[in-house]
């Protein structure tokens, strides 16, 4: 499976990916009246969601959820709903109802996951993924059991992550809902992710051990740096 990738100088990155995204909610609401779109966490996204502030996007026509969250309150600086509310969720005019949080921080979170599913679409028009550097994608960790084939389309999982904090548990959509999504993007900046880049997009295909490369025959959108390791790709936009 091929990948599209399209590599931006840093200092495009942010407004390459916006537009990218901003393109197919427009696509989506053009189609179907509507738009669902699943928000990644991490720091990549940061420039990007707030370049998506200042578009000219129906954001009544939007709902948002997230791919994944850590298991702490939504105030807490760890928490992705935290960072996309400051980033973009503050700023839109989007009605506080559709924006659909993960609930990560829910004493039982196995429950809350399975409140979760209930809540997404069947299909998500555009699913936002970051890249760690262990080739995790949302809170998909390599050779974990979330990756194994099942029904589930959000699981309550542990991250892999030492020192042993709070941000061990999370919740996290499953390979399914990356399968069903219409558009999946993948954000990925900075020379330390070129390794991983590489691995994932022009290594052997093993999405148990480089869980990213679900998302290999879809859309990334890297910085310069990031791509620096890549066999054969166009130049930087
Ligand atoms: C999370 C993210 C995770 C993230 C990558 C990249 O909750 O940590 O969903 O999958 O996208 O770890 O994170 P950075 O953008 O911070 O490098």
């Amino acid at each position: 499976m091929t990948s599209s990738v399209i590599v931006a100088a840093a200092h495009e990155f942010a407004r390459t990916a916006a537009g990218w995204i901003a393109d197919r909610m427009g696509a989506a609401i053009e189609a179907r009246k509507s738009c669902a779109v699943a928000l990644c966490g991490g720091s990549t996204p940061v420039p990007v969601l707030a370049d998506l502030v200042g578009r000219s996007i129906r954001w009544n026509d939007v709902s948002v959820y997230f791919g994944d969250e850590r298991a702490v309150p939504p105030d807490h600086r760890d928490s992705n709903f935290g960072m996309a509310r400051r980033a973009l969720l503050d700023h839109v005019p989007l009605d506080p109802a559709r924006v659909h949080r993960m609930r990560a921080d829910r004493d039982d979170l196995a429950a809350a996951a399975l409140d979760y599913e209930r809540s997404l679409p069947e299909r998500l028009d555009i699913l936002m993924l970051g890249l760690g550097p262990d080739g995790h994608t949302a809170s998909l960790f390599p050779e974990t059991p979330a990756l194994r084939p099942g029904a589930r389309i959000v699981l309550a999982v542990a991250a892999p992550s030492p020192p042993v904090t709070p941000q061990v548990a999370r919740m996290t959509i499953t390979p399914l809902v990356i399968e069903a999504a219409r558009n999946v993007v993948v954000l990925v900046a900075g020379a330390d992710k070129a390794g991983i880049v590489a691995r994932v997009l022009d290594g052997p295909l093993d999405p148990f051990a480089l869980p990213a490369q679900l998302a290999r025959g879809d859309t990334w959108i890297l910085d310069h740096d990031a791509a620096r390791q890549l066999k054969g790709r166009e130049e930087p936009q």
